[in-house]
């Protein structure tokens, strides 16, 4: 798969995400989503856009042997990834992997008691047809948990503001919405889920440090920025330095809100 083909899929380049990005946020994060979603023994679960499976996982082992995840992702390479991560769960028919998109979703009615979906439909375009599919595919009274970054949200100090504003203004034309979360409570209603709950989880890194989630996710920021060629990898690459240099001096900062959904049919 070309680099331009993975931007256009919306997913973070496979192996880049599973080296830094799985680490760096859904170690911490992933618990706290599952305990969110409250999954029961025997639960059927969806996971849409699994990416490399991580939540999948950890609802695969909520659920017990007697309950399934699937895991839905339009990409190979990331449901080649989820696959190998629940290959044992797999093989004990705990957990399935399927490709389709979040816009088609290939199940019966009421075939899952709960969905997740994180940092997803942001990349959607057609957002009312994917969440009405989400409706469908859930039983009566089944939840969903929902997770996606506001883009404005984002604070992250650099030495030449005018630059970070223009990496910042190439890297949200990757999302179909950038700012989903600040409409997506009336877009669950109109698909006809009620909302139950909203809250937010903050990505702070207040220190300059390669495994955290803004160093790591800089690098395809960058890249991306230059791939659109909005930026220069000459540019590019003094902005890379100066974050360097503002964590050398004890002046980094970056902090990002995602903000969760948690919904019923
Ligand atoms: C940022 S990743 C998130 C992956 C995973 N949910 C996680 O949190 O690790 C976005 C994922 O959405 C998938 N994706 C993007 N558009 C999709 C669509 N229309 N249908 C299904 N998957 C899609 C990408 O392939 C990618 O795996």
């Amino acid at each position: 798969m070309s680099q331009q083909e993975r931007w256009q899929l919306g997913g973070n380049a496979p192996e880049v995400y599973e080296r830094y990005l799985v680490p760096a946020i859904f170690r911490p994060w992933a618990p706290i989503l599952i305990a969110q979603a409250m999954l029961q023994a025997g639960e059927r679960v969806l996971d849409v856009a699994c990416g490399t499976g991580v939540v999948a996982r950890l609802a695969a082992q909520h659920v017990g042997a007697s309950g399934h995840v699937t895991g839905l992702d339009i990409s190979d390479a990331m449901l080649a990834l989820g696959q190998r991560r629940c290959v044992d769960l797999s093989g004990a028919g705990r957990a399935s992997f399927i490709k389709a998109d979040a816009t088609a979703l290939p199940f019966a009615d009421s075939a899952f008691d709960v969905a997740v979906s994180i940092q997803v439909y942001e990349y959607v375009a057609d957002l009312p047809t994917a969440l009405v599919e989400l409706h469908r595919v859930l039983r009566p009274g089944g939840r969903v948990l929902i997770l996606d970054t506001d883009w404005d949200s984002i604070v992250w100090h650099a030495t030449d503001t005018e630059q970070m504003g223009r990496l910042l203004a190439a890297w949200i034309e990757r999302f179909a919405d950038p700012y989903l979360p600040r409409t997506l409570a009336r877009r669950l209603r109109d698909a006809g889920f009620q909302v139950d709950r909203r809250d937010v989880l903050v990505l702070l890194n207040p220190e300059y440090d390669p495994d955290t989630y803004s160093v790591a996710n800089g690098e395809l920021m960058a890249d991306f920025a230059v791939t659109q060629g909005r930026l220069t990898r000459h540019e590019v690459d003094a902005w890379t330095q100066d974050l360097h240099r503002l964590g050398e001096e004890g002046r980094y900062f970056f902090s990002l809100n995602r903000y969760l959904f948690l919904a019923h049919r």
